[in-house]
């Protein structure tokens, strides 16, 4: 044992090989004058574990944090889904992260901005994960507009500013964008911490049941704390208020909760959309900037999450966890939701990328309730032994797939000509009827007015006249009266037309010095 400053008697400073080193105050050096010599392997090794603490940050939805708990199947769903998970009675542990989209690792919790709602399911059959939204909506439909909408919502090249004018210039470039727009401007843009904030998968996934059956779904996480409603908020000076005096404010009222034994819990429902519906239903059921009305397909209740663990390694436990919504288990699938087959490929790249490539074998992405056995091997990092034989098929007793799993749901009908198009319109596909029935039907009066005076204010900092226009236009779409009062409410605060001059147009970028 050696003894601390305080006196008390501790287990002796090692360095990362475990060997006790004789000081931490004093570097090895010529004389207590001279220079620092090279063979002082404990500085050496401080200062480049030190140099390399920080990995990547996450492209979008960099700051965040999360817990640990478990879920509870407590109804009987199992004709819809054969999933380990979703049995009566099934309890699994989970690990959740929460987050804002566009901000960096440090910034404000309470930047406007829909929520991230990330939930790893270690179950028995492996990991599913759900990386969802606080909103049930997406801006965009279609994955090729996905890294330029993030852009808009990041920093400018020349500035390295957020610009409300770029935001704005790719939204109403994108009507697609208004139904989530308006969730965005409403309260859930800036929720009053994550126990009170609902979640969603908001694409449709697949369900498969023991007899090979299969069904659309949604998932709808509904809070338990609170009003219940999903929509505890912030006003928008509240909001700037905390991101000065806490920036951390959502992260601290998540651990400060769960030490309290305040743990906060959501109770998952289902909207389940029979196979063949899919069809014919008036809105195309895998457009991610759609809902489904509950009045077509009701809320099936299935269970409660509930988180009761905080991390104890912050960096290992939250900042390297890695969601991905390919992660399914037999009885879960994708759908022909182009955005959710594109997420099927990004998030696996981005973990190779920031975590490297044996990134599930860190604990908390590991399949800690599944036995893992794939063929994968070696690689930076492997820490698992691989063992012979290392090929299949082989003769020599290694894993084989088994074919009367009523696993790989996900499989659906497609066929056609290889094409760049938008999905066929049905009846009811339009980009603003949904976001006029969320203003006019759903919002009340207070709500209705919070969200204008928050789109007030967002066009009126920085947006440039060309992009102003376009934006009364974007809202009188979705309707009329709305759209006035929004007009209205810039033109009297910032005194007439805009100001802001948006951005020089594009140069070329050959020739630059
Ligand atoms: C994070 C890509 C759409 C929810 C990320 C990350 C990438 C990404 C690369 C960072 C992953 C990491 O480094 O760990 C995409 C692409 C999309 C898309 C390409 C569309 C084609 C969506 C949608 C939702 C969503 C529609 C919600 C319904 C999230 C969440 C995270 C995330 C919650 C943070 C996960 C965590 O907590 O670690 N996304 N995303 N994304 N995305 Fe997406």
């Amino acid at each position: 044992m050696a003894k601390n400053k305080s006196g008390q008697s501790v287990p002796p400073t090692t360095t990362d090989a475990g060997i006790p080193i004789a000081s931490e105050e004093h570097s090895l050096t010529v004389g207590p004058d001279g220079p620092i010599v090279l063979n002082d392997h404990y500085l050496l090794e401080q200062m480049a574990n030190f140099n390399r603490e920080r990995i990547p940050e996450r492209q979008p939805h960099a700051k965040g944090s999360g817990a640990f708990g478990h879920f509870e199947t407590t109804a009987d769903i199992s004709k819809y889904t054969s999933a380990k998970l979703f049995q009566p009675g099934v309890k699994t542990d989970v690990a959740m992260r929460f987050s804002t989209v566009a901000g960096e690792r440090g910034s404000p919790d309470t930047w406007r901005d829909p929520r991230g709602f990330s939930v790893k399911f270690y179950t028995e059959d492996g990991n599913f994960d759900m990386v969802g939204n606080n909103t049930p909506i997406f801006f965009i439909r279609d994955p090729i507009k996905f890294q330029h909408f993030i852009r808009s919502q990041k920093r400018r090249a020349d500035n390295g500013l957020r610009d409300h004018d770029m935001m704005w210039d790719f939204w109403t470039l994108s009507p697609e964008s208004a139904h989530q727009v308006t969730y965005l401007m409403g309260d859930r843009g800036v929720p009053k911490n994550w126990r009170e904030m609902n979640g969603y998968s908001s694409h449709t996934y697949m369900l498969q049941n023991a007899e090979g059956e299969k069904f659309w779904v949604k998932f709808h996480f509904h809070t338990d704390v609170g009003s219940m409603s999903g929509n505890a908020h912030l006003t928008q000076d509240e909001a700037v208020k905390k991101a000065g005096e806490d920036s951390d404010y959502h992260r601290r009222d998540l651990f400060d909760a769960i030490a309290d034994g305040n743990f906060p819990s959501w109770t998952l429902k289902f909207q389940i959309m029979p196979y063949e519906d899919a069809k014919t239903y008036r809105i195309n059921p895998f457009d991610l900037t759609k809902t489904w009305p509950h009045a077509d397909y009701p809320l099936i209740e299935v269970g409660k999450l509930t988180l009761n663990e905080n991390p104890v390694d912050w960096d290992t436990q939250i900042e390297q966890l890695a969601f991905e919504p390919n992660n399914m288990v037999p009885g879960i699938g994708l759908s022909p939701d182009k955005m959710l087959l594109a997420r099927g490929f990004s998030y696996a790249d981005a973990h190779r990328h920031r975590l490297g490539v044996n990134y599930k074998q860190i604990p908390v992405n590991s399949a800690r309730n599944a036995e893992v056995s794939s063929y994968s091997r070696a690689g930076a990092m492997r820490v698992t032994n691989a063992v012979d034989p290392v090929y299949a098929p082989n003769s020599y007793g290694g894993p084989a797939a088994d074919p009367s799993l009523v696993g790989d749901a996900g499989h659906f009908y497609a066929d056609g000509d290889m094409v760049r198009e938008a999905y066929t319109l049905r009846k009811d596909d339009d980009d603003w009827s949904q976001a006029r029935a969320l203003i006019n039907d759903v919002m009340d009066e207070e709500q209705r007015k919070r969200f204008v005076s928050n789109v007030v204010g967002h066009l009126s900092d920085g947006v440039s006249e060309k992009v102003l226009v376009r934006a009364f236009e974007y809202w009188r779409n979705v309707d009329d009266a709305i759209g006035e009062k929004i007009e209205k409410g810039v033109r009297d605060k910032i005194g007439g037309k805009s100001k802001a001059p948006g951005m020089a147009s594009a140069k070329s970028i050959s020739g630059q010095k």
